[in-house]
């Protein structure tokens, strides 16, 4: 485990780390970066601080650079921190259509919060993002690695009051 860094991964996380890191020769552990900074991610609070891209850095053994410059390129990766509940609402052509604007008006009134911030008790953050590859059953939101398809207002409402009752953050792999 890491000598320097003042944060650990779990135990049974190093070791599926270490298992990831196998499927790859000698010298070519960057191909690893993607789902381990998913995995590191989900085990320090939805987001990925500098201390946290240092210990995937010195865990892959590359140069912190080389982890700042994927987790900063690919939006799935959080570089702020973010409430439990990490609302992401498809805005593009399927679901605007379908009525995208709506749903994101309702969450607004609903949290009190606009898109790209978080409620005060730390529970939810709202976001706007481009097409999640469900088109076919738009309107849709993402919470963490979970979809929520074919959207109405009363849904979205269900959805809420489940996600309240959470008291971990979202799964994101
Ligand atoms: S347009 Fe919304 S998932 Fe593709």
């Amino acid at each position: 485990m890491s000598a320097t860094n003042t944060i650990h991964f779990k135990p049974d996380t190093y070791e599926l780390i270490q298992k990831i890191m196998k499927r790859y020769p000698e010298g070519r552990h960057k191909s690893a970066l993607i789902p381990v900074l998913h995995i590191a991610q989900a085990e320090f609070g939805g987001w990925l601080s500098p201390e946290t891209m240092d210990l995937v850095a010195e865990t892959l053994r590359l140069k912190p650079i080389e982890v700042y410059e994927v987790a900063s390129f690919y939006t799935m990766f959080n570089l702020q921190p973010v409430g439990k509940c990490l609302i992401e609402v498809c805005r593009t052509s399927s679901c605007w259509l379908s009525g995208a604007e709506d749903i994101m008006d309702h969450l607004e009134k609903r949290l009190g919060i606009k898109m790209g911030e978080t409620t005060a008790d730390g529970q939810f953050t709202l976001r706007a993002v481009e097409c999640l590859g469900s088109c076919g059953t738009a309107p849709m939101l993402q919470v963490g690695a979970d979809y929520h398809e074919s959207l109405t207002i009363e849904k979205v409402d269900g959805l809420l009051n489940e996600l309240k009752q959470k008291d971990t953050h979202s799964r994101y792999c």
